[in-house]
């Protein structure tokens, strides 16, 4: 619903979104979602919203509808100013900027080359948050919020703190500091601290050193006013003892100013009845087109064309973070053991994409790969499988799970972080529940809640059926989390304000922050 316009003119923000990614320009994860649909609903309610981001060679340049926003801008960095331009376009009530430096952006690649990690990210991101800063100043946008997200825009807080804080144009400006991933941190060579500008006495361990490095996550979680992160579970999860990736003890600090909202999904995007990459559309009333999607499923890839066998389908990075290496040791057993087909998509891990690569001429018919980025094939596998397969070790939010709930494929997931609270376990006497979980990080754990599904599907087809039109009808609302970010960010007004008055305790000592 939109609510634009209902709000009172003191209530209406003026927000500055920071991220590296975001669709529909660019993506190579959930955290492009998020910062595509976010700044949506926050524009929805009534807000001012800039999103700021990186230029790639995949974002069109010479679209129609994208306009020179600032001929040329100037980026303090280090010692020197860097040149860039500012080129955007505005998209359902938010103003899409595009910092635009070809020696920094203009690749294919968004943070490695496929093989190794880009060696100036640090140079990268650390220019994409001080361009984010410098272009509010340049379009005199004075922002009431700066939400950044992530490692890549971490320093976004600390910029303001540090290089803005008297400066009256930003006397307004609180920080907010998204967490999607504490796996990645942006930890890079001491070298690189200096292209930050943020002088020798803050290179301590309790703000950006680690080990002797600069850590980008750190700075974040130090001088944002608030931080949120992207599901309950997983904010408890990160103030435990091992769940913080060593940033535990740096978070615990903070555990007053942490909150955890759930993503929500953007569901023009994803809704089997308007999604427009599959072959067939249908929604809850009518699920005729899900049987069709599944044999156009199956032909694509080369399975044994039959909707009555089920078909798991997985699309996801190959990443450690995904559990992978949960399936890899039974998903041969699964296949020998069970009437089941597999579809999976992904790319990332060489030895992982190895692995896959093989299976389908070892079970033809059975195991379909694609290894690859591949949108429509994504949505394609949401509306055609009938299981959607998440055995994460640990997951932030998950997006999978939730769109998979939408197109009626039922997610057997790990219950960690986001997947514990989004997916209900199917209680075998009720037959309530909208999916399949298991707890223990071992491969057999994957392959018997892989085997309840199953027979679950053959046997209690009744509870099955029931629980795909329970799990479509389920809404996980961008609305409702951006009403929750509105309260975080008046949480980080309030302790904004306070800043300069603290800062005098902070000097004597780091205990209070
Ligand atoms: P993460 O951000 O950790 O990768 P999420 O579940 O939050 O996990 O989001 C993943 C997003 O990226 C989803 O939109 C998913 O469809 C998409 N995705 C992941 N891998 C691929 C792929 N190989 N091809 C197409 N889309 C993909
Ligand atoms: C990260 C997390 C994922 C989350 C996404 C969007 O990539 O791995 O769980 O859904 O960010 O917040």
């Amino acid at each position: 619903m939109n609510t634009r316009g209902k709000k009172k003119r003191s209530d209406k923000k003026n927000i500055l979104f920071v991220s590296s990614e975001a669709v529909p320009f660019s993506k190579s994860g959930g955290l492009a979602d998020v910062c595509g649909a976010l700044p949506v609903a926050l524009a929805d309610k009534g807000h001012n919203v800039k999103l700021v981001m990186p230029r790639y060679w995949c974002v069109n340049k010479s679209g129609r509808d994208m306009k020179v926003i600032l001929g040329t801008m100037g980026v303090p960095m280090g010692r020197e100013t860097v040149w860039c331009q500012v080129i955007g376009t505005r998209k359902k009530g938010v103003d899409f900027c595009f910092i635009d430096h070809e020696g920094f952006f203009g690749r294919a690649g968004l943070y490695d080359d496929g093989k190794w990690e880009y060696h100036d990210n640090a140079e990268r991101f650390g220019f994409l948050s001080k361009a984010a800063v410098q272009l509010c100043k340049d379009l005199g946008f004075k922002p009431d919020i700066a939400h950044c997200n992530d490692w890549q825009t971490a320093i976004v807080p600390a910029h303001l703190k540090l290089k803005e804080l008297n400066n009256p144009f930003f006397s307004d400006t609180a920080s907010v500091f998204t967490i999607h991933n504490i796996g990645h941190q942006g930890v890079f060579p001491r070298e690189k601290y200096a292209l930050l500008d943020f002088g020798e006495e803050n290179f301590t361990e309790s703000k950006f050193e680690s080990w002797g490095k600069v850590h980008f996550m750190k700075g974040g979680i130090f001088y944002a006013d608030a931080i949120t992160t992207v599901s309950p579970s997983y904010a408890e999860e990160i103030l435990a003892p091992y769940g913080g990736a060593g940033l535990t003890p740096y978070l615990e600090r903070r555990s007053g100013d942490i909150t955890g909202i759930l993503n929500g999904a953007d569901y023009e995007s994803w809704d089997p009845a308007r999604d427009e990459f599959i072959p067939r559309k249908y929604s809850v009333e009518d699920m005729s087109g899900k049987s069709f999607c599944k044999r156009v499923l199956q032909e694509r890839f080369k399975l044994a064309v039959d909707t009555d066998i089920p078909v798991i389908g997985m699309v996801t990075r190959l990443a450690h973070q995904k559990g992978l290496d949960l399936l890899t040791p039974v998903i041969k057993d699964i296949v020998r053991d069970m009437k089941v087909q597999f579809v999976i998509l992904g790319t990332g891990e060489k030895r992982m994409e190895n692995f896959l690569k093989k299976l389908p001429s070892e079970f033809p018919g059975s195991i379909g790969v694609w290894i690859g980025f591949d949108e429509q094939r994504a949505h394609l596998i949401e509306a055609g499988s009938d299981l959607f397969l998440m055995p994460s070790l640990y997951e932030p939010c998950g997006l999978n799970q939730i769109y998979s709930m939408k197109y009626g494929t039922l997610p057997v997931v790990r219950e960690v972080g986001g997947l514990k609270d989004t997916v209900e376990q199917y209680d075998e006497r009720q037959g309530s529940g909208t999916g399949f979980r298991f707890n223990d990080a071992d491969p057999w754990a994957v392959y018997y809640t892989v085997g309840w599904a199953v027979s679950t599907y053959y046997d209690r087809r009744h509870h099955f059926d029931a629980m795909k039109r329970r799990a479509m009808k389920k809404e996980f609302s961008w609305e409702d989390a951006a009403a929750e970010y509105e309260r975080v960010y008046e949480k980080a007004v309030r302790r904004r304000s306070s800043w300069e008055k603290n800062s005098f305790q902070r000097g004597r000592g780091n205990t209070i922050f």
